[in-house]
Order: structure tokens, then sequence, then C-alpha cells
């Protein structure tokens, strides 16, 4: 999708105008432009194999089905998304090249006032800072633009890069479970949530564009 296809689509499809942006991050919805770049940062790696951060175990799967996988999720979630069920995945660019995505999702938005949030980046890209900058980024924009009260996550307890990022965003814990992560393999999931009063907000604010237009696809 050029530019101009992108424009063309935002006046039928609004959310696809919004922009997120931070000191180092721009963050667009995904649209079909970028899925070529994202299945390859997918397919280069997210995560040491021996690991699994992911409640859906679907970066286990092999080259071909990951990539059809992956593009199916995008297409499939987009397409759910409705006002009263909405999600919506950033592609996060830096310097103009891909790095991850940043999801950011309400039920019955209007009147929970509940965002989740969920993520991943490139394996080369981790550990500089960036997926504290994108969450804060989601976050400021759950609470200052689409007045949010509630932000929730939620990590393996073996996932110390995740848990950092929450604890430095401000979140606490908030209760756990355990789940069956990988057939026969039992994880704990540990709940987070953040609230504007706990939320530890960056020197920066999130620069938020093409908000108005969409403001009905978050249910408001
Ligand atoms: C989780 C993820 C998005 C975090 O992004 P990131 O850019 O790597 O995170 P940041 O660099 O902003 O911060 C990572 C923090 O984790 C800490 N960390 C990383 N590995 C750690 C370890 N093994 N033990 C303790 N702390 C660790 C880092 O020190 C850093 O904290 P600091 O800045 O206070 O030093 C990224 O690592 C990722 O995509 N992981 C794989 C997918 C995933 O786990 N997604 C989330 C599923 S819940």
């Amino acid at each position: 999708m050029t530019t101009t296809s992108r424009d063309a689509l935002t006046r039928l499809w609004p959310l696809f105008g919004l922009r997120l942006a931070t000191p180092r991050l721009i963050m667009r919805p995904l649209c079909d432009d970028d899925l070529a770049e994202l299945v390859d940062l997918a397919v280069l790696g997210i995560h040491d194999a021996a690991t699994m951060p992911f409640m859906q175990p679907w970066t286990d799967a092999p080259r071909e089905e990951l990539v059809e996988n992956t593009l199916r999720h995008h297409w499939r979630s987009r397409a759910a998304s409705v006002p009263g069920a909405w999600s919506v995945h950033f592609a996060v660019r830096s310097k103009g090249a891909l790095m991850g995505t940043q999801e950011i999702s309400g039920t019955d938005f209007a009147v929970t006032r509940t965002v989740g949030t969920g993520s991943w980046l490139g394996l080369a890209h981790q550990g500089q800072g960036l997926g504290t900058e994108m969450r804060c980024a989601v976050v400021d924009f759950a609470f200052d633009h689409l007045k949010a009260i509630r932000a929730e996550s939620a990590a393996f307890e073996d996932n110390p890069a995740s848990l950092a990022v929450s604890a430095k965003v401000g979140y606490v814990p908030n209760g756990d479970r355990v789940v069956q992560r990988r057939p026969g393999e039992a994880a704990v999931d540990q709940r987070l949530l953040v609230t504007p009063a706990t939320f530890r907000k960056p020197a920066w604010s999130v620069q938020v564009a093409g908000l108005d237009a969409c403001r009905g696809s978050f249910g408001l």
C-alpha cells in the first residue's frame, strides 16, 4: 500500500489515519504495506526457542505456517475489530524501519474505560528501551486521549523483559493464574494493572494525530 492508497483508505477506514509519535518511534495501525516486513521480522526471530512468551504459542510453528498464520492473524483481527470490542495493532517504526508491533484493545470501552496491551519486537531491536517507549506511548494515549482509567497487561513469570517494562511503566501485580501455554506445559501468567495514579509518565508525552476521525472505532 503506498502512502496514496493509505490516504485513500483512511477516508473509508479512519483508523488508518491514526498516528502516535514518541521521541524515537512512529506508530501507525498496521496496514497491508507493513505486513511483509512484519512477517520477515517474525521469521528472523522474536525470542529464544527454549522460551515461549506468548499465550498462543504461534512462534513455535514451522516457517511456512508462521508466515501464513501471521498474515491471517492480522487480517482477521483488523476485520474483527468493532466499536464494542476493538483491537489496534500498531506498526512500530524507528527511522522508517519496522521494529515490531504494539497492540491495544478494549471491550465495551465507553463503559469499562479499560484497555489491554500486547507487544513484540524483533530480536535485533530488543534491549534498547523501545519496548518501554512503545508501551508508555499506548498507555499515555489511553489515559490522556481515550480517557481510560485502567490499562491491563500480563506476562509469564519467566519473561523478565516484559515484567521489567511493566514495572518501569508503573504497573502493579493484579493476580496470577496457571495456564497451558504449550501442549503439556504449565506456566504462571502474571496479570498487571496500571492506572493514571501509578503510571510513571516519562518526560515526554505521546504526540497523537488523526484521532478525531476514528473516535467511533474505539466505541467513543
Ligand atoms: C518484552 C519486549 C517487548 C520488551 O522490549 P525491550 O525493548 O526489549 O524492553 P526494554 O529495553 O524497554 O526494557 C527491557 C527491560 O528488561 C530488563 N531485562 C531484560 N532481560 C532481563 C532479564 N533476563 N532479567 C532481568 N531483567 C531483564 C532490561 O534490563 C530492561 O530493564 P532496564 O531498562 O531497567 O535495564 C521485548 O523484549 C520482546 O519483544 N520480547 C519477546 C516477546 C515478548 O515477550 N512479548 C511480550 C509478551 S507478554
